[in-house]
């Protein structure tokens, strides 16, 4: 057997770069579908803030994604897609509900929650965006406006 991998390893390793060059052909789409109501268009968070959360959370939670090189090269390019996908589908900045304040509170409180936990933005990607890490002072910046923000719509809505 050994010696069978001796003899044939530069098939082997041509039948290895076939089958990766064959997985490229399977890479699935890059989409940044239209925005439908951004978030920071819509609630004017301070710039900071928006600067924040645009570079920490955008590329996983918006239609706004910067899809980076290595999305084009599989299996790189299925885990990428897999994150905006499932992250667009949890929580979308996009798709932000500007007439419904009760809905567009509770998403508020979810930022916050997150930020809260330090559940987001995940430690992967924070390793490779540099700028997206979040310093506490931002964190602590960003709660206390998703706080005010969350308080300021619930007021407005009439008595339940
Ligand atoms: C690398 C991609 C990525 C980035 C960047 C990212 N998220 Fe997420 N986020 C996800 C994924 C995937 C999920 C769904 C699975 C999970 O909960 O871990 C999620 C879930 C969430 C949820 C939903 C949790 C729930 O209650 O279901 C919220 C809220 C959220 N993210 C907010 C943020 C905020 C705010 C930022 C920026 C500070 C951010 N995320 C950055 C990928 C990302």
């Amino acid at each position: 057997m050994t010696r069978f991998f001796i003899k044939k390893w530069h098939w082997i390793l041509l039948a290895a770069a076939a089958c990766l060059a064959g997985l490229q052909l399977t890479n699935p789409p890059r989409t940044n579908p239209p925005v439908k109501s951004d978030f920071l268009a819509e609630t004017k968070p301070p710039a900071g803030i928006a600067t924040c959360l645009r570079a920490a959370c955008y590329d996983c939670h918006s239609h706004e994604t910067i899809w980076p090189w290595y999305s084009r090269v599989a299996p790189m390019a299925w885990l990428v897609a897999a994150d905006v996908n499932e992250g667009r589908e949890h929580f979308n900045f996009s798709e932000w509900p500007k007439a419904d304040a009760g809905s567009a509170a509770k998403k508020l409180d979810r930022i916050n929650e997150v930020l809260d936990y330090r559940e987001m933005p995940p430690k992967k990607y924070t390793l490779i965006h540099t700028d997206a890490r979040l310093t506490e002072a931002q964190r602590k910046q960003i709660m206390e406006w998703t706080d005010a923000e969350a308080q300021k719509l619930r007021s407005q809505m009439p008595a339940p």
